[in-house]
């Protein structure tokens, strides 16, 4: 079958829109029609050469859509079930799978570029393209593994499933499952876009008593307010570590995190944890970018540094729980949606992302026209 897909040919230029030759679903595997899809920061490091990817490539990790057909063996959705997707497929039988780690698979990582058996589903004449996340949702529909499934209830809106899919269970699952927040802590979070935000109600959720946003973009910061911040500090127009310290009472916060992915960003979430604080970084740096984190500060100010990954969660127990928490109230989803685009509009949606436009925009609308 034939399907529109954003294609990632050279990194620094443009995605194309173009019809692609989409395989059968083969067994263990699933065909969606992709509902909604999030203009997430990842792809941009792919997009930007920031980070080195296999190419060409479909991008788009963010999203959710509608099951139309499965492939031989599959008995954990069928047609017509509502699906979050996952940007690891666990397979459920690895060293990590096995230990309540299955954001970290193993299998899923060793064949980070193709489907789960090493071949692909999209093609032109004799090209192969890399599925990002083994989910390639820019497109019109796409074959993913079964374990990619997340089915979900049919009154969650597949704009909220998608969100759900990376920045909400990526930044909640930062806070509440990485870094363990416990009430009446103190937590930075730098970088405020579609991922922080979503450690900022994390946070609230949590029970901090301050939540310190982090940000250069001044709109970024007023948009914060609104999830649950109480603090903002802008590092471009102050020393921000320093304001950190003054609003905890001297001290830094309890609780770090890095969401944007800088070199910059981290030594700042780094520093601005106090003794004993603990920096969890969220955001991918650029390759080659290392920052410098002195050892003995570590040591000596018993500072712990941690990597969050998909929020540390257990995808298919994590993200229903996620949407039972936003079906309940809890989570502000509806609001942080500030733009919606057609497939076609995807080069004009990054260019927004990458001029700091506050909040998520998602692709909702993928037909052809
Ligand atoms: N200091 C603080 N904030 C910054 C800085 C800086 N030096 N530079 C940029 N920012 C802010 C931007 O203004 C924006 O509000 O970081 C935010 C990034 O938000 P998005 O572009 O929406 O990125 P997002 O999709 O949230 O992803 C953040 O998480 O999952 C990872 O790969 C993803 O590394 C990326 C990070
Ligand atoms: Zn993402
Ligand atoms: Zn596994």
């Amino acid at each position: 079958m034939k399907t529109k897909a954003a294609v990632l040919y050279e990194a620094g230029s443009p995605l194309v829109i173009e019809e692609l030759e989409l395989d059968e679903p083969k067994s263990g595997e699933v065909l969606v029609k992709i509902g909604s899809a999030g203009i997430c920061r990842s792809d941009w490091h792919l997009m930007s050469g920031e980070n080195a990817a296999r190419l060409p490539m479909v991008l788009g990790h963010e999203g959710s859509g509608t099951v139309e057909e499965v492939g031989s063996g599959v008995t954990v959705v069928k047609p017509g079930d509502k699906v979050i997707l996952s940007f690891v497929a666990s397979c459920g039988h690895c060293y990590y799978c096995n230990t309540g780690k299955p954001n970290l698979c193993d299998k899923h990582m060793a064949t980070s570029t193709t489907m789960l058996d090493g071949t692909y589903r999209l093609h032109k004449g004799d090209q192969d393209f890399t599925p990002m996340g083994k989910l390639a949702c820019f497109a019109q529909r796409s074959v993913v593994p079964d374990v990619s499934c997340i089915p979900c209830p049919d009154d969650l809106p597949l704009e909220i499933a998608a969100m759900i899919g990376c920045c909400v269970t990526t930044g909640v699952g930062a806070v509440t499952i990485t870094a363990g927040v416990v009430p009446g802590s103190s937590v930075a979070v730098v970088g405020c876009g579609g991922v922080g935000l979503n450690v900022i109600q994390g946070a609230k959720l949590s029970g901090a008593s301050k939540i310190i946003a982090v940000d250069i973009s001044e709109g970024a910061l007023e948009f914060a307010m609104g999830f649950g911040a109480t603090h903002t500090v802008n590092p471009k127009q102050q020393d921000s570590v320093q304001r950190v310290k003054e609003i905890t009472n001297g001290l830094g916060a309890d609780y770090t995190f890095e969401v944007f992915g800088s070199k910059e960003t981290v030594e700042l979430a780094f520093d601005m944890a106090r003794k004993g604080g603990t920096a969890t970084i969220v955001g991918i740096t650029p390759d080659g970018q290392i920052p410098e984190i002195n050892p003995s500060t570590l040591v000596r100010q018993e500072k712990t540094l941690k990597g969050s990954y998909y929020g540390s969660a257990r995808l298919h127990s994590d993200m229903p729980r996620i949407a039972e928490m936003y079906a309940s109230g809890q989570l502000a989803l509806d609001d942080m949606v500030t733009h919606r685009y057609h497939l076609d509009e995807i080069n004009e949606a990054y260019q927004n992302l990458v001029n700091g436009d506050v909040g998520r925009g998602i692709i909702t609308k993928f037909d052809d026209r």
